[in-house]
């Protein structure tokens, strides 16, 4: 028996401009629901959720300039709105810049989560789908890695989702009408097939796929490849690369399945096969139509040889399985760096936001 008899319709997404977060949005949008967004733009910007609606051709329900931590805006979005669930999106994501700056990523991602879960109470909104990572696993993880893997995180960012797992499995164990479902993303990446949405860092990327993009289209001269001495295959490290539209049909795919078990759920999202870091250089060559340079240089630190996904729990739970491989997310990826070599920068912000 389902304590949840009717599928969410209104859905608030936190940090919705973001990169995973607007194509979320489309994905949500062209599924027929009403989307509502909060974000503060600090690594983001609101030109996106106009590519967000000309590719759905649907408008976004509202849109909040807001911290998730300024408790009274974010109460104030939940009195105007009948929110049916959250996806909760909105968090700093830096892994290096978390160990500068450990409070910045606990205040954010802890704080918010927390602020987030007091809106939500007051207003009896009690389903949250939630972002975490397979950073969790930290250091512990090496090779395929099922759910039940010992999480061992190894910096501020990475504990910081592990401490709002704990904090929504407790608020789960305590109230039982309270339905939390945490993807732990292994590596999203590539962007949506229209061009229109992608990843655009800002400063030097620290991520592979936006790195080789600025590459492919001049923007810097070559990759450094972080260590050729593992013990892999071709000696480069071996991550699980998810297409983002397979990451945000995922999570469309979780908003019908909030009423499926008490308690909160805990899934990992990735293809469950590895790619080395060689093998996206390659991939992402042949979708360019041209080599892409590289140095090895030594490791980064706090990096592991592999890290793969045992992605088979949320397929036998829900049935989804991603469809895109790596090809697709290179030539998507491409697509949008090609489209927008300098990012968003400069293209037109959405009506009527503030300069
Ligand atoms: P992103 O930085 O592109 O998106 C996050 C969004 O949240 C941004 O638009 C940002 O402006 C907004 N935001 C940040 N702090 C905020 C605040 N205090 N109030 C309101 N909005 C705020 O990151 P992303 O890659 O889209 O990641 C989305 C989520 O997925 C994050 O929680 C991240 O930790 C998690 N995640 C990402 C990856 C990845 O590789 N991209 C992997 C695992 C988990
Ligand atoms: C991938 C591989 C690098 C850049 C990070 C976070 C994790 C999660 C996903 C948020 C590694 C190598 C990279 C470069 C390189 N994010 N690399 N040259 O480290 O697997 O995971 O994103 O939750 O928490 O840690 O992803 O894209 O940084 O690196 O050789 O310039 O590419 O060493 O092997 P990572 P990444």
């Amino acid at each position: 028996g389902s304590s949840y008899p009717r599928p969410p319709s209104t859905v608030l997404v936190t940090g919705g401009a973001g990169f995973i977060g607007s194509h979320a949005c489309v994905e949500l949008l062209d599924h027929g629901y009403e989307v509502i967004v909060v974000d503060d733009y600090s690594n983001s910007a609101p030109q996106v959720l106009s590519r967000v609606e000309r590719i759905a051709g649907r408008f976004v329900g509202a849109v909040y300039e807001l911290d998730i931590r300024d408790r009274r805006a974010l109460s104030a979005v939940f009195d105007r709105h009948s929110v049916d669930a959250v996806v909760h999106f909105a968090a700093h994501k830096a892994v290096g810049e978390s160990t500068r700056m450990p409070v910045r990523y606990y205040d954010t991602n802890v704080g918010g989560t927390t602020a987030l879960l007091s809106a939500m109470q007051e207003h009896h909104v009690q389903r949250l789908v939630f972002s975490s990572s397979c950073s969790v696993y930290g250091s512990a993880g090496t090779g395929l890695l099922d759910e039940s893997a010992p999480a061992a995180p190894t910096n501020p960012y990475a504990s910081s989702k592990w401490m709002c797992e704990r904090i929504l499995d407790d608020v789960c164990r305590h109230r039982p009408q309270f339905s939390v479902l945490c993807l732990r993303y292994f590596n999203p990446t590539g962007a949506h097939p229209s061009g229109l949405l992608g990843e655009d860092p800002s400063g030097e990327p620290d991520n592979l796929m936006p790195y080789v993009a600025q590459v492919a289209v001049g923007r810097r001269e070559r990759l450094r490849v972080f260590g050729g001495d593992y013990p892999t295959a071709d000696g480069t490290a071996v991550r699980d690369y998810l297409h983002v539209m397979d990451t945000v049909e995922a999570h469309r795919v979780a908003l019908d399945h909030f009423g499926d078990a008490p308690g909160m759920r805990i899934f990992n999202l990735g293809t469950g096969s590895g790619s080395s870091v060689l093998d996206v250089v390659t991939a992402f060559g042949r979708a360019c139509g041209r080599a892409i340079p590289y140095e090895i240089v030594a490791r980064r630190p706090g990096d592991v040889p592999a890290l793969v996904a045992d992605a088979s729990a949320v397929a036998r739970a829900w049935g989804w399985r991603p469809t895109r491989d790596l090809a697709a997310m290179c030539r998507d990826a491409w697509h949008f760096q090609q489209l927008n070599p300098h990012g968003y920068a400069g293209s037109a912000r959405r009506p009527g936001t503030k300069e």
